[in-house]
């Protein structure tokens, strides 16, 4: 018996019934895209190990615990991996903006990219080990305007992919002025209570006691008294949130103050977001996230800067609209060649090309079949309209409307015209 082969635990592939619904969600990314005025990047699927932990922090789950480390070829150099898969995009934007010493460019400086993130976590539903995120990121400007924008782009991200009832949860957590105070508070309240944590949430209180009120497992009632950064924020950082959400209100645009909104990588400052459908925010993880990170480009090595950004998960969102209303799904609108006499595929072929170069969606195969199952086929493959060959070569063609039934005679100059009406 050969052996059988399956997709790696934590992926999956992405058949053409599902492609349908990405693509849709893919193209309103695009569309958005341009529409901010956001100029697309590209970095590698793999960067050094410690440009993950300098940047999202020795404490993130992310680094610790997920890393997906990446090998060189036996016997190379790089054999023992000081590599990992991207767990997220924005440490490699950051060291792409500094490496490219892309701070002289006009600013702020808007970028965009879509595409493979992998987190070696146990596999669980809407948690993958490849998944893809459509991310954005402004450097260079100290918001809160922009902070506003990124936070209504996601809304209307979701709305235009199909889902309703999207809500941003929001947060300061403030900035190297307030933050130490603020850890202090939690240290001071968490400390005596450390036997009533997790073993996770132990040590997180030892490295940064931010991501304690992360800890998924954490006594709600411990949470509801913990310190609340909204109540540390110096002068700087409460005037920065006040004004964001003044901007929201304005732009009215939905959320909801979140004050355990810690985020899971270490490098926020200031505002930190989450979106989820109303409703489902306890059963189901985010559908995106994201937040300022005013100081990163700097412990990076680059010249500080301030910037903000998100990451929204494309599978995550693809399901939920799924759940919510299959029908967002736009079909394409496809013509099928056919023909009266079973084997004139070359005919068929030849008229498919013609109608190709006019720009029409068009379906052909080569398979001899009487006309009934091919006009079934058409249908069954979601074809708008059938294209008939009463001719072997062509000469005279029917438009039959595969939705309506009805059908006439038409010359092939106007099917383009036609099927775009
Ligand atoms: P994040 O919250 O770690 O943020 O991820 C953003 C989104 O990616 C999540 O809300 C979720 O939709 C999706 N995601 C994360 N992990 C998984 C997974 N295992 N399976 C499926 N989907 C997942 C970031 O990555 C930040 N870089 C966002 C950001 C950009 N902050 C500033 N700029």
């Amino acid at each position: 018996m050969p052996q059988k082969f399956s997709a790696p635990r934590g992926t999956r592939d992405l058949l053409p019934e599902e492609a349908r619904a990405w693509e849709r969600v893919e193209a309103v990314v695009r569309d958005l895209s341009a529409r901010y005025g956001f100029e697309r990047i590209d970095t590698p699927l793999f960067e050094r190990i410690d440009l993950f932990a300098r940047g999202l922090g020795e404490s993130s789950d992310a680094v610790e615990k997920e890393m997906f480390r990446v090998s060189g070829a036996k016997g190379s150099e790089e054999e023992r991996s000081e590599w990992a898969l991207r767990p997220e995009p924005t440490a490699g934007i950051v060291r792409a903006y500094i490496e490219h010493g892309m701070h002289v460019r006009p600013s702020p400086l808007r970028l965009w990219m879509m595409g493979p993130m992998f987190r070696y976590a146990r596999p669980q539903a809407g948690r993958y080990r490849q998944f893809t995120q459509w991310d954005v990121e402004v450097i260079g400007d100290p918001g809160p305007m922009v902070d506003a924008e990124l936070i209504e782009l996601a809304h209307r991200f979701y709305a235009d992919a199909g889902l309703s009832g999207v809500v941003a949860q929001l947060n300061s957590i403030g900035d190297a002025a307030c933050r130490p105070r603020y850890r202090e508070a939690l240290l001071a309240y968490f400390s005596p209570l450390a036997g009533q944590l997790s073993v996770d949430a132990e040590r997180r209180l030892r490295v940064n006691p931010l991501r304690v009120l992360d800890d998924k497992e954490l006594d709600p009632q411990l949470a509801a008294g913990a310190p609340k950064s909204l109540d540390y924020l110096c002068d700087a950082c409460r005037t920065h949130f006040e004004g964001l959400r003044d901007l929201l209100d304005l732009l009215e645009v939905r959320y909801a103050i979140n004050d355990r909104l810690v985020r899971g990588l270490d490098y926020y400052t200031r505002t930190t977001v989450e979106f989820y459908v109303t409703g489902r925010e306890g059963q189901q993880d985010a559908l995106g996230g994201g937040g300022r990170y005013d100081g990163l480009i700097e412990v990076l090595g680059g010249q500080p800067a301030p910037a903000i950004g998100f990451g929204l998960g494309i599978d995550r969102t693809v399901m939920a609209v799924q759940a919510q209303d299959g029908r967002a799904v736009l079909e394409p609108l496809v013509l099928a060649v056919v023909s009266a006499a079973p084997d004139a595929a070359a005919g068929r072929l030849r008229i498919a090309t013609a109608l190709r170069n006019q720009g029409v969606s068009v379906r052909v195969d080569g398979l001899a079949r009487k006309l009934g199952r091919q006009l079934e086929s058409a249908v069954k493959a979601g074809a708008r309209w059938a294209l008939i060959l009463n001719d072997p070569q062509g000469e005279r063609l029917t438009l039959r409307d595969l939705v309506s039934g009805g059908q006439r005679d038409v010359a092939i100059a106007e099917i383009a015209e036609l099927v775009a009406s």
